[in-house]
């Protein structure tokens, strides 16, 4: 009896231990170890860490995120404070302020870290993770006036159903701007508006107030993620359970290089090769640690100075042209009109 007892009350612990909620309550608040998921089971809301792929000095990141919560791969889809990393954790926590906004609070010195900042007249608001990937903050007394919503501002990933594109009347307008590298969800160089996406799966709306479009998903059952990535190419992927992994089903432009600057200065970008930006005769990536992040966009730097920079006093420098043959040069290359060797 005893036995039956005791299991029960351990099932009963486990249950409330793990049973998920989607929702913020005023009052009420998630702290690190926590996590929100969406009634649907898919999506996850909960602070998570960047940490360099080897163990080093460098400090770890922590930041509050959206991800996929059935994919075993951890692969986050929002991080509001991308640009403003959390180096500690204690006291850390998000809340409902009493101005009624969601709040990452640090809870020992009340200071804020980041804040929806909606303007919010009502009473009592309450936070929600819905199935679709959108946290909304509602009028806890009305949960269809939504006073402010994470798919309004997007970070690198484009949630079917979320719109992508202006709103002429609150001039927002919902962008995707791409990772700074693979472990830095801070605003990278790339950003994308509406027009680039998959034909098949999008719609394009534009009237008085608004121009935007959104992606539909064909089969609910799929697990897709639609992103900016680093590399500055808008990609669909479908979550495989065969591979445990995400497979890339489209991808624009097409051509890796047709990216601008992709490889950044001084640099030759071949699509058929692994990696594909390759430095210059003469030159060296100028930033080893971030181009094996996928951040290729510094490029490389010259190896030897130029005699006529390093050497004003000759009038005859060792400097020469070198020939780069069967190459596209850049857009917006510089033409230079005159130029002859020394
Ligand atoms: C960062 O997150 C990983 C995965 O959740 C965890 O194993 C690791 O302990 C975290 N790092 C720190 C410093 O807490
Ligand atoms: C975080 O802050 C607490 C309190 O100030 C401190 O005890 C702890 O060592 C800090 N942790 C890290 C990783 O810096
Ligand atoms: C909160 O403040 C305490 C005291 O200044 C500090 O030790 C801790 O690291 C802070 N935590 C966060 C998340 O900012
Ligand atoms: C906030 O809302 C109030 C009431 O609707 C309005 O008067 C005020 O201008 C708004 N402030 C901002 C910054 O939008
Ligand atoms: C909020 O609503 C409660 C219940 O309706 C009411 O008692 C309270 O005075 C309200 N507070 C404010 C600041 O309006
Ligand atoms: C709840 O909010 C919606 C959207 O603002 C509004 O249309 C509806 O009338 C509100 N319902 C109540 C009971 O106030
Ligand atoms: C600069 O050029 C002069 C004349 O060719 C040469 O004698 C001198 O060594 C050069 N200096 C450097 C720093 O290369």
């Amino acid at each position: 009896m005893h036995l039956i007892y005791f299991t029960l009350l351990l099932f009963l612990c486990t249950q409330t231990n793990y049973a998920a909620t989607d929702t913020i309550f005023a009052g009420q608040a998630l702290s690190v170890n926590d996590k929100l998921v969406s009634n649907n089971g898919r999506y996850a809301l909960g602070f998570f860490n960047t940490s360099s792929s080897k163990p080093s000095r460098d400090t770890t990141n922590w930041y509050l995120g959206i991800w996929f919560n059935t994919v075993p791969k951890f692969t986050s889809a929002w991080v509001p404070n991308r640009d403003r990393p959390i180096k500690n954790t204690t006291s850390l926590e998000l809340t409902i302020s009493h101005d009624g906004n969601l709040v990452i609070l640090n809870q020992s010195t009340k200071s804020i870290i980041w804040s929806t900042q909606a303007n919010i007249t009502r009473n009592s608001t309450t936070a929600m993770l819905l199935s679709r990937g959108n946290l909304i903050l509602t009028d806890s007394s009305n949960s269809s006036e939504i006073l402010w919503e994470s798919f309004d501002h997007p970070t690198d990933t484009l949630f079917p159903g979320a719109k992508l594109g202006w709103d002429k009347l609150t001039g927002l307008n919902r962008r995707l701007v791409s990772w700074k590298n693979l472990n830095d969800p801070a605003t990278g160089v790339y950003c994308e508006m509406s027009g680039n996406n998959p034909p098949f799966t999008s719609n394009f709306v534009h009237n008085d107030q608004e121009k935007y479009m959104t992606l539909t998903v064909v089969d609910e059952s799929m697990v897709t993620r639609n992103v900016l990535d680093v590399s500055g190419r808008s990609k669909q992927f479908v979550w495989s359970e065969g591979s445990q992994d995400w497979t890339m089903v489209y991808a624009q432009p097409k051509l890796q290089c047709d990216v601008y600057a992709i490889c950044g200065p001084f640099t030759i970008c071949y699509d058929n090769a692994v990696p594909y930006c390759s430095c210059m005769e003469g030159f060296t990536i100028t930033s080893p640690k971030y181009w094996q992040l996928e951040d290729t966009t510094g490029g490389c730097s010259r190896n030897t100075q130029l005699d006529c920079i390093s050497n004003k006093s000759t009038t005859h420098t060792t400097d020469k042209f070198y020939s780069v043959p069967c190459v596209k040069l850049p857009q917006n290359a510089p033409k230079v009109e005159a130029v002859a060797s020394p």
